[in-house]
């Protein structure tokens, strides 16, 4: 896709609402391109050691692509649950929910009309901020509630760019919010496995998955296994150490749980540093737990990157029907609010 993105191809109508492509910038260079189909990232464009930009974010260039492949949830907005409900059902105050199931009898990343699927009302406040705005009806994929959701992307001279979450219901409901940006530090031109880059995650524990993905209720500690990032180390030599869990997701799909000083501060959940170019990223987050999902992209995919990672700051998945875990419930009237920053950086020395 290069080094821009020409918005006619972004501008059509989906569902009768208009979607189009806006661009964020900072005074280093840095650049982001968001569509409001799915307030969903499109391209991040950073420099390397050299200083040459790039696009680290998988993507395409034109919006009929995002609806004729199958990567559906491509740099967008994912809600009103992110990640997996198991049988897609729920209780809440003595009432069962039944989601609409989108994965055998499990609702992945809040079903058919997700977030993702929506298109946004848009509003770009300065040249580096946009503001996002989407209502879920109440009975949307079977959640309760008209849900008001709101999602800013900020891009500041630090070179972070910070996705700030606000939500309000008018019944009790559940939710969990994250973005789905899959990125690859070797940037487009790079064409290089994500597998050699360097990772750090603060997290003790992660939690152990079925064959479905779905956590089985248990935290397990990572001393000594595949799922130990608290020292920098690559993904490859993380799948050497061949955990019997890493069958279940081809690799990483697991969610790891945040140290935290205090819940819902805002701190630093991870760092990815690809030591060829020297680009980097920092996650910090206001959120327990993150996801933590690596992949190759099929050739028939038509994406800018061959392989890429994903760092899902959200709740954990199956929050609903896990009483251990930290609740996913937003009561009436309550304001739900949530933050995650991609702090991008560059190494200038070789690793
Ligand atoms: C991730 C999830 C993966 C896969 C992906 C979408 O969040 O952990 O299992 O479903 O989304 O392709």
């Amino acid at each position: 896709m290069g080094k821009d993105l020409a918005i006619k191809n972004f501008q059509t109508t989906i569902g009768g609402e208009k979607t189009d492509l806006f661009f964020l910038e900072n005074h280093h260079g840095v650049r982001a391109a968001v569509t409001n189909y799915g307030a969903r990232v499109v391209a991040i464009w950073m420099p390397d050691k050299n200083g040459e930009l790039d696009n680290i974010a998988a993507g395409y260039s034109r919006i009929e692509d995002y609806l004729e492949h199958k990567e559906i949830y491509l740099g967008a907005t994912v809600g009103r649950f992110a990640n997996r409900i198991r049988d897609a059902k729920f209780t809440l105050n003595g009432n069962v929910y039944r989601l609409s199931p989108n994965e055998g009898y499990n609702q992945l990343h809040g079903g058919p009309n997700g977030f993702h699927q929506q298109v946004w009302t848009a509003e770009q406040e300065s040249p580096n901020i946009l503001k996002l705005h989407c209502l879920s009806e109440d009975g949307t994929d079977g959640y309760p509630g008209n849900l008001e959701v709101t999602v800013t992307y900020i891009l500041d001279d630090r070179d972070e760019l910070t996705i700030e979450y606000s939500a309000v219901s008018d019944k009790d409901t559940i939710l969990n919010v994250t973005n789905h940006t899959y990125f690859n530090l070797g940037g487009e031109t790079g064409k290089r496995k994500v597998r050699n880059h360097r990772v750090t995650i603060n997290a003790d524990q992660y939690l152990p998955v079925d064959e479905h993905l779905l956590p089985v209720g248990k935290k397990e500690g990572v001393s000594g296994t595949s799922f130990d990032f608290r020292q920098p180390k690559t993904m490859k030599e993380g799948l050497a150490e061949n955990h019997h869990q890493l069958e279940h997701g081809d690799g990483y799909d697991h969610h790891f749980i945040l140290k935290k000083k205090a819940s819902n501060n805002y701190e630093q959940a991870a760092s990815v540093v690809d030591p060829f170019s020297g680009r980097g990223i920092e996650v910090t987050t206001t959120e327990p737990g993150m996801q933590f999902f690596e992949c190759e992209f099929a050739d028939e995919s038509g994406l800018n990157l061959g392989s890429a990672f994903c760092l899902e700051t959200q709740h954990f998945p199956d929050s609903p029907n896990q009483p251990g875990f930290p609740s996913t419930v937003l009561k009436a009237g309550d304001r739900f609010y949530s933050k995650t920053g991609y702090q991008f950086y560059v190494l200038k020395v070789e690793m």
